[in-house]
Protein backbone atom coordinates (compact mmCIF):
# COMPACT_ATOMS: atom_id res chain seq x y z
CA UNK A 1 0.00 0.00 0.00
CA UNK A 2 1.33 3.33 -1.01
CA UNK A 3 -0.01 5.97 -0.05
CA UNK A 4 -1.65 8.71 -2.11
CA UNK A 5 0.49 11.72 -0.58
CA UNK A 6 3.70 9.48 -0.05
CA UNK A 7 6.33 10.51 -2.86
CA UNK A 8 8.19 6.96 -4.47
CA UNK A 9 11.24 8.30 -6.82
CA UNK A 10 11.63 6.52 -10.04
CA UNK A 11 13.78 3.35 -10.10
CA UNK A 12 12.76 2.46 -6.22
CA UNK A 13 12.12 -1.49 -5.42
CA UNK A 14 9.11 -1.82 -3.95
CA UNK A 15 7.56 -5.42 -3.17
CA UNK A 16 3.80 -5.34 -3.18
CA UNK A 17 3.57 -5.93 0.63
CA UNK A 18 5.28 -2.91 1.24
CA UNK A 19 3.62 0.00 3.14
CA UNK A 20 4.61 3.72 2.48
CA UNK A 21 2.18 5.57 4.62
CA UNK A 22 1.37 9.74 4.05
CA UNK A 23 3.98 12.51 3.33
CA UNK A 24 6.69 9.74 3.08
CA UNK A 25 9.41 10.27 0.27
CA UNK A 26 11.46 7.17 -0.71
CA UNK A 27 14.37 6.90 -2.95
CA UNK A 28 15.31 10.31 -3.06
CA UNK A 29 18.87 11.41 -4.43
CA UNK A 30 20.94 13.08 -1.74
CA UNK A 31 21.62 16.71 -2.27
CA UNK A 32 25.29 18.08 -0.48
CA UNK A 33 26.21 21.01 0.02
CA UNK A 34 29.41 21.80 -2.13
CA UNK A 35 31.77 21.57 0.35
CA UNK A 36 30.14 18.13 2.50
CA UNK A 37 32.38 15.68 2.86
CA UNK A 38 30.70 12.34 2.12
CA UNK A 39 30.92 11.16 -1.39
CA UNK A 40 29.28 13.36 -3.97
CA UNK A 41 27.73 10.94 -6.75
CA UNK A 42 24.73 9.36 -8.02
CA UNK A 43 23.46 6.88 -6.19
CA UNK A 44 21.50 3.56 -7.44
CA UNK A 45 17.59 3.23 -6.50
CA UNK A 46 16.67 2.40 -2.63
CA UNK A 47 15.82 -1.04 -2.33
CA UNK A 48 12.99 -1.91 0.52
CA UNK A 49 12.51 -5.67 1.15
CA UNK A 50 9.41 -7.63 1.68
CA UNK A 51 6.78 -6.28 4.59
CA UNK A 52 8.84 -3.19 5.06
CA UNK A 53 6.72 -0.12 6.57
CA UNK A 54 7.81 3.51 5.58
CA UNK A 55 5.44 5.52 8.30
CA UNK A 56 4.49 8.78 8.05
CA UNK A 57 6.57 11.96 6.82
CA UNK A 58 9.86 9.28 6.84
CA UNK A 59 12.54 9.81 4.19
CA UNK A 60 14.88 6.79 2.92
CA UNK A 61 17.58 8.06 0.16
CA UNK A 62 18.21 5.99 -2.83
CA UNK A 63 21.75 4.02 -2.75
CA UNK A 64 20.38 2.61 0.76
CA UNK A 65 18.93 -1.37 0.63
CA UNK A 66 16.30 -2.02 3.93
CA UNK A 67 15.76 -5.48 4.64
CA UNK A 68 12.52 -7.74 4.81
CA UNK A 69 10.34 -6.62 7.38
CA UNK A 70 12.21 -3.13 8.74
CA UNK A 71 9.69 -0.24 9.79
CA UNK A 72 11.08 3.32 9.23
CA UNK A 73 9.26 4.96 12.31
CA UNK A 74 7.01 8.82 11.62
CA UNK A 75 9.47 11.03 10.42
CA UNK A 76 12.73 8.88 10.72
CA UNK A 77 15.64 9.29 7.98
CA UNK A 78 17.70 6.74 6.69
CA UNK A 79 20.87 8.40 4.48
CA UNK A 80 22.60 7.07 1.16
CA UNK A 81 24.34 3.56 0.96
CA UNK A 82 23.05 2.40 4.19
CA UNK A 83 22.55 -1.39 4.67
CA UNK A 84 19.84 -2.04 7.20
CA UNK A 85 19.03 -5.84 8.07
CA UNK A 86 16.12 -7.93 8.47
CA UNK A 87 13.45 -6.76 10.85
CA UNK A 88 15.36 -3.53 12.08
CA UNK A 89 13.08 -1.10 13.87
CA UNK A 90 14.32 2.84 13.33
CA UNK A 91 12.20 4.80 16.06
CA UNK A 92 10.30 7.55 15.53
CA UNK A 93 12.29 10.91 14.43
CA UNK A 94 15.27 8.91 14.52
CA UNK A 95 18.49 10.10 11.76
CA UNK A 96 20.80 7.07 10.16
CA UNK A 97 23.57 8.65 8.58
CA UNK A 98 25.38 7.67 5.18
CA UNK A 99 27.17 4.75 4.84
CA UNK A 100 26.02 3.07 8.10
CA UNK A 101 25.22 -0.74 8.31
CA UNK A 102 22.73 -2.18 11.04
CA UNK A 103 22.57 -5.57 11.61
CA UNK A 104 19.38 -7.61 11.40
CA UNK A 105 16.77 -7.37 14.37
CA UNK A 106 18.52 -4.59 15.65
CA UNK A 107 16.05 -1.73 17.51
CA UNK A 108 16.74 2.03 17.11
CA UNK A 109 14.90 3.61 19.93
CA UNK A 110 13.17 7.33 19.22
CA UNK A 111 15.13 10.08 18.50
CA UNK A 112 18.23 8.59 18.47
CA UNK A 113 21.44 9.76 16.30
CA UNK A 114 23.46 7.07 14.16
CA UNK A 115 26.47 9.09 12.66
CA UNK A 116 27.99 8.32 9.54
CA UNK A 117 30.04 5.41 9.09
CA UNK A 118 29.08 3.19 12.07
CA UNK A 119 28.36 -0.05 12.39
CA UNK A 120 25.32 -1.97 14.69
CA UNK A 121 25.84 -5.65 14.66
CA UNK A 122 22.29 -7.89 15.41
CA UNK A 123 20.21 -7.79 18.07
CA UNK A 124 21.73 -4.52 19.12
CA UNK A 125 19.37 -2.29 20.95
CA UNK A 126 19.94 1.67 20.94
CA UNK A 127 17.66 3.12 23.98
CA UNK A 128 15.90 6.90 22.96
CA UNK A 129 18.24 9.59 22.40
CA UNK A 130 21.45 8.07 22.10
CA UNK A 131 24.04 10.40 20.56
CA UNK A 132 27.27 9.00 18.06
CA UNK A 133 30.24 10.96 17.04
CA UNK A 134 32.40 10.14 13.98
CA UNK A 135 35.33 13.34 13.59
CA UNK A 136 37.44 14.67 16.67
CA UNK A 137 38.50 17.27 14.34
CA UNK A 138 35.25 18.43 14.08
CA UNK A 139 35.53 19.57 10.19
CA UNK A 140 39.17 20.93 10.88
CA UNK A 141 42.71 20.04 9.45
CA UNK A 142 42.89 17.09 6.94
CA UNK A 143 43.78 14.31 9.41
CA UNK A 144 39.33 14.49 9.97
CA UNK A 145 39.41 12.84 6.79
CA UNK A 146 41.82 9.92 7.62
CA UNK A 147 40.21 9.09 11.18
CA UNK A 148 36.26 9.59 10.17
CA UNK A 149 35.02 6.76 12.12
CA UNK A 150 31.63 5.96 13.98
CA UNK A 151 31.15 4.04 16.94
CA UNK A 152 31.02 0.08 16.33
CA UNK A 153 28.51 -1.93 18.33
CA UNK A 154 28.55 -5.29 18.49
CA UNK A 155 26.20 -8.79 18.77
CA UNK A 156 23.93 -8.01 21.33
CA UNK A 157 25.13 -4.78 22.76
CA UNK A 158 23.07 -2.18 24.72
CA UNK A 159 23.14 1.79 24.36
CA UNK A 160 21.11 3.13 27.31
CA UNK A 161 19.58 6.13 27.38
CA UNK A 162 21.18 9.35 26.44
CA UNK A 163 24.71 7.73 25.90
CA UNK A 164 27.38 9.71 23.99
CA UNK A 165 29.39 7.18 21.93
CA UNK A 166 32.74 9.30 20.78
CA UNK A 167 34.22 8.35 17.40
CA UNK A 168 35.70 4.89 16.76
CA UNK A 169 34.72 3.14 20.12
CA UNK A 170 33.63 -0.44 20.24
CA UNK A 171 31.15 -1.61 22.36
CA UNK A 172 31.63 -5.10 22.68
CA UNK A 173 29.37 -8.14 22.52
CA UNK A 174 26.37 -7.83 25.04
CA UNK A 175 28.04 -5.39 26.73
CA UNK A 176 25.42 -2.33 28.49
CA UNK A 177 26.52 1.15 28.43
CA UNK A 178 24.02 2.87 31.32
CA UNK A 179 21.95 5.74 30.83
CA UNK A 180 23.56 8.97 29.96
CA UNK A 181 27.25 7.43 30.13
CA UNK A 182 29.99 9.21 28.09
CA UNK A 183 31.97 6.34 26.09
CA UNK A 184 34.89 7.55 25.25
CA UNK A 185 37.12 4.14 24.69
CA UNK A 186 36.35 0.53 23.94
CA UNK A 187 34.11 -1.67 26.18
CA UNK A 188 34.68 -5.43 26.36
CA UNK A 189 32.32 -7.99 25.74
CA UNK A 190 29.58 -8.23 28.23
CA UNK A 191 30.48 -5.39 31.08
CA UNK A 192 28.26 -2.85 32.24
CA UNK A 193 29.90 0.96 32.09
CA UNK A 194 28.07 3.67 32.95
CA UNK A 195 29.31 7.44 34.18
CA UNK A 196 31.00 9.87 32.12
CA UNK A 197 34.11 9.00 31.36
CA UNK A 198 32.53 5.48 31.19
CA UNK A 199 33.74 2.91 33.52
CA UNK A 200 33.16 -0.52 34.14
CA UNK A 201 30.12 -0.58 36.80
CA UNK A 202 29.93 -4.67 36.44
CA UNK A 203 29.33 -7.73 34.48
CA UNK A 204 26.03 -8.09 32.52
CA UNK A 205 24.10 -10.46 34.26
CA UNK A 206 23.97 -13.66 32.95
CA UNK A 207 20.31 -13.70 32.50
CA UNK A 208 20.32 -10.82 30.79
CA UNK A 209 22.56 -11.97 27.58
CA UNK A 210 21.16 -13.07 24.79
CA UNK A 211 22.31 -17.10 24.82
CA UNK A 212 20.32 -17.24 27.69
CA UNK A 213 16.92 -15.80 26.27
CA UNK A 214 17.29 -18.12 23.24
CA UNK A 215 17.58 -20.95 25.31
CA UNK A 216 14.19 -19.69 27.79
C1 LIG B 1 23.24 0.73 35.08
C2 LIG B 1 21.82 0.48 35.59
C3 LIG B 1 21.20 -0.73 34.86
C4 LIG B 1 21.83 0.23 37.08
O1 LIG B 1 22.63 -0.92 37.36
P1 LIG B 1 22.77 -1.42 38.88
O2 LIG B 1 23.75 -2.54 38.90
O3 LIG B 1 21.39 -1.68 39.40
O4 LIG B 1 23.43 -0.16 39.57
P2 LIG B 1 23.04 0.53 40.95
O5 LIG B 1 21.78 1.31 40.78
O6 LIG B 1 23.12 -0.49 42.05
O7 LIG B 1 24.22 1.57 41.10
C5 LIG B 1 25.57 1.17 41.35
C6 LIG B 1 26.44 2.43 41.26
O8 LIG B 1 26.48 2.89 39.91
C7 LIG B 1 25.95 4.20 39.82
N1 LIG B 1 25.14 4.24 38.60
C8 LIG B 1 24.16 3.40 38.22
N2 LIG B 1 23.68 3.75 37.04
C9 LIG B 1 24.36 4.84 36.64
C10 LIG B 1 24.30 5.64 35.48
N3 LIG B 1 23.46 5.39 34.50
N4 LIG B 1 25.17 6.67 35.41
C11 LIG B 1 26.05 6.95 36.41
N5 LIG B 1 26.15 6.18 37.53
C12 LIG B 1 25.30 5.15 37.63
C13 LIG B 1 25.09 4.37 41.06
O9 LIG B 1 24.97 5.74 41.40
C14 LIG B 1 25.88 3.59 42.05
O10 LIG B 1 26.98 4.37 42.47
P3 LIG B 1 27.55 4.26 43.99
O11 LIG B 1 28.00 2.83 44.15
O12 LIG B 1 28.67 5.25 43.99
O13 LIG B 1 26.40 4.60 44.86
C15 LIG B 1 20.89 1.73 35.36
O14 LIG B 1 21.30 2.81 36.19
C16 LIG B 1 20.87 2.22 33.95
O15 LIG B 1 21.68 3.03 33.50
N6 LIG B 1 19.87 1.71 33.18
C17 LIG B 1 19.69 2.03 31.77
C18 LIG B 1 18.21 2.34 31.50
C19 LIG B 1 18.00 2.64 30.06
O16 LIG B 1 18.66 3.45 29.48
N7 LIG B 1 17.06 1.93 29.45
C20 LIG B 1 16.78 2.12 28.01
C21 LIG B 1 15.39 1.72 27.65
S1 LIG B 1 14.21 2.92 28.20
Amino acid sequence: MIADTAIVFPGTIVPDDCTILDYAVVGKQPTLSARSTAKQEEVPPLELGPGTVVSIGAVVFAGTRLGARVIVGDQACVRERCDIGDDVVVGRGSLIENDTTVGARTKIQAMAYVTAYATLEEDVFIAPCVQTSNDNFMGRTERRHELRKGPTVRRGARVGVGAVLCPAVEIGEEAFVGAGAVVVKDVPPRVVVVGNPARILRDVSPGELLSASERA
